[in-house]
């Protein structure tokens, strides 16, 4: 039981969620690997993680760039000689109504979500068959069941799903499994970008009348990263507070 011993990569993990399940795998026994673009926040990030006597390297990569990707999962084996978990949760949302989101606003929004995780999926399975064992596991939103002003984020996380549910098809012969999380809101760096009076406007659809922490969302990666939970495949697990039922 437990993921003891396994390497996980989390992609956009120097920030919020990504973060957080990075170092609740790390407490409980994983090396990790933490990417993002920044190089400074990467670098701090890994040395918060070792402080604390914790096993983590460090890997900038655009993960919209297949050369990138594939330089950080050849730096993870090399490193540490496999790759058991990878999560793909580095995203971002430059939403708006439908007349005014811009195409090259429309491409990031599609590239980074979805683009990006099928490029990594693609360059750890290889692996993961190899070894008989993997966990993918994509952070989507509760998004993907649409919402206003969401074309381009709710599109991209709705392929995300997607992927997911094709993945956990074709992989689960090789002992790999292929899970989505649907946050709803989460309290992270990604909501400062809402305008204030937004993010009231969502607070008030929420049941809970409260935004999510980040170990809401660790907690649910540690269960789809088990060893233990390998008959768990394909599936969307809403951690939203009970958002997903109203729709908008
Ligand atoms: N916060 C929420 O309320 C919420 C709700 C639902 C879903 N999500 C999803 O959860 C995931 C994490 O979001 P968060 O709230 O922790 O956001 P965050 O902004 O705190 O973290 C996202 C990280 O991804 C990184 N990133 C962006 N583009 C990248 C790229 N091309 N390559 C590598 N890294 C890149 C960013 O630099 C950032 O560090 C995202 O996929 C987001 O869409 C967030």
């Amino acid at each position: 039981m437990g993921i003891n011993n396994r390497v996980a990569l989390v992609t956009g993990s120097a920030s919020g969620m990504g973060k957080q399940a990075a170092l609740r795998m790390a407490e409980n026994g994983a090396a990790v690997v933490i990417n993002d673009i920044d190089q400074g926040r990467v670098d701090s990030t890994v040395a918060e993680f070792t402080q604390r006597g914790l096993r983590a390297i460090g890997a900038v990569a655009d993960i919209s760039n297949r050369e990138a990707v594939e330089g950080m999962v050849q730096k993870t084996v090399s490193e540490f000689g496999r790759i058991d978990i990878l999560v793909n949760n580095a995203g971002l949302d430059r939403g708006g109504p439908l007349r005014k989101i811009s195409e090259a606003d429309w491409d990031i929004v599609l590239d980074v979500n979805l683009k990006g995780a099928f490029l990594c999926s693609q360059a750890v399975h290889g692996h993961m068959v190899e070894n008989k064992h993997g966990r993918i596991i994509n952070i989507a939103s509760r998004a993907w069941l649409g919402g206003v002003g969401q074309s381009s984020y709710s599109s991209a996380k709705a392929g995300l799903v997607g992927l997911t549910r094709t993945l956990g098809l074709e992989l689960s012969k090789n002992g790999i499994t292929s899970n989505c999380i649907a946050p709803g809101l989460i309290h992270t760096p990604m909501l400062d970008t809402l305008p204030a009076e937004d993010l009231k406007a969502l607070l008030a659809m929420h049941p809970s009348g409260r935004l999510g922490e980040v170990d809401d969302i660790a907690d649910a990666v540690l269960f789809f990263a088990d060893d233990d939970s390998g008959f768990v495949n394909a599936q969307v697990l809403y951690v939203c507070g009970g958002r997903s039922l109203f729709a908008g």
